[in-house]
Order: C-alpha cells, then structure tokens, then sequence
C-alpha cells in the first residue's frame, strides 16, 4: 500500500482531484467507482471546480457508485443517487446512460445485483475506484462479517454505519434504511487501481487495522493489503495510529 499523508484534507481533496482528472484524460472512456459519505464532499467540489475551470470531458466516462440503499428511490433526498446528482453529476458533462447505479427499490433485489456486476463485467471492472473507509473498518457496504462476499449483494447495516449516515436524514435515526445493496469485495479488489481517502481521528484505528492488521473479514478494508495497486490518502489526525 502507498500511504501519503497530507497536511490538511483540503490538499488531499485537490490532490485527489487532480488524480482522478488525469486519469479521465488519460482514459476518456474510464470506468470510475465512486463513493458517497462525507469524506469525498471536497474531492467532488474540487472535482466540479477543476472541471469547469479546464474542461475536463466527462462524456465518454462510465461511472459506478459502489452502493445505495434499499427502500430509497433515487428521487428521495436521502438517496446515494440524489447526493451524487447534487454533488457532482449535474456539475459535469457525464452522458446519462454511462451512470451507472444500483436501484434500491428494483422489485427483485437479487436480479438487481446480478445486473450490476453484469454491467460492471461489460466494461471490463473498474478502472479506477476511489474509496472511504468507515470506522469500524468497511469498504463501501461491505461490513465487519464472519466472512465476506465477492459478488454484488443485498447487506444489514450496522447500526454504526447507519449513525454515520445520520446527516442525509436529517439527523433521524428512525429514517436511516436498515439495508443497502452494495458492490462486493470481488468488484473491489479486481479494479486496476484504488485510492482511498481517510481523514479525522475517527478514522485513525480503521486505517491503523486496514495498513497494519492482518487481512481479516473483521476489518474488510484490510482486505486491499491483496490489491495491486492502493494509494492510501491520509490527513495527520487519521495518520495518527499509524506505526
Ligand atoms: P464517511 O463514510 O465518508 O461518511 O466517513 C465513509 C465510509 O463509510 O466508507
């Protein structure tokens, strides 16, 4: 894993931006797996930003959120789908058709996953896939577990997980969905290269466990010690446990 640490998350959201725009004009037709949550709000804002600024051509990229929950349509404001549109979809010059996203109210929930990854195969996998982290070890939905799952699946949500999605809810735990589809370990692991980005305290034990621990379903992040190519972005305080 290449770690970097970055004086502040300001610099590692520009930084960041600029990684993933470089690999846009390197490969116009990428495929990008992209993240929710709180960690990636500045990339997507420098994202927006730099894109305006230099006229990075989004249309031939294929993007692929790594999850959303179940029950939510993709017009409720609590929806991964609807952060994205907000965040960054509508600020660029993405083709419709190549955003790609699971639908959390698909009538058959299984068929919905299995078209996913069938989806995800049709381009070759991901490209490049930027990731967070959450506290208690996760990658993407792929929770803390006896043991994980390689293909897309239906997930529970830890009651964690669920607390730190609190803000899309307007700080409701009532309104939090218990469940989420989400990309598995398979489509994770196999993407050409992964960054993920890590930034506060809270996250400093989960980073600790992911870069040093062993490889162990407790803490599925840790699970990228196998992949190839892992660039770990950090800020100082999520650095912080590192040996
Ligand atoms: P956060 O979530 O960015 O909101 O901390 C990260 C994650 O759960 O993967």
């Amino acid at each position: 894993m290449n770690i970097r640490v970055f004086d502040s998350e300001q610099q590692a959201a520009t930084a960041c931006a600029a990684r993933l725009a470089e690999a846009v004009r390197a490969r116009p037709s990428l495929a990008l797996g992209l993240p929710t949550g709180r960690t990636p709000l500045n990339v997507y804002r420098e994202l927006v930003a730099l894109s305006a600024r230099e006229g990075l051509d989004w249309s031939a990229v294929r993007t692929f959120n790594l999850d959303e929950f179940v029950g939510l349509p993709a017009t409720d404001g609590g929806s991964f789908r609807a952060y994205m549109e907000r965040h960054l979809f509508r600020h660029v010059n993405l083709t419709p058709g190549n955003i790609h996203f699971l639908d959390g109210v698909a009538e058959d929930l299984a068929a919905e996953c299995a078209r996913y990854d069938t989806a995800l195969a049709d381009v070759g996998g991901l490209g490049l896939v930027l990731l967070g982290i959450g506290a208690n070890g996760h990658l993407a939905f792929n929770e803390p577990a006896e043991g994980l799952v390689a293909a897309c699946h239906r997930t529970r949500l830890s009651r964690e997980t669920r607390l730190a999605n609190l803000m899309l809810f307007g700080d409701d735990p009532g309104r939090v969905p218990m469940e989420a589809l989400t990309l598995g370990m398979g489509a994770l692991l196999q993407s050409g290269r992964a960054v993920l980005l890590a930034f506060g305290e809270g996250k400093a034990e989960a980073v600790r466990a992911m870069v040093e621990g062993p490889v162990t379903p407790r803490c599925p992040a840790s699970f990228l010690q196998l992949h190839r190519d892992v660039e770990v972005w950090l800020d100082a305080a999520a650095a912080r446990a590192l040996q």
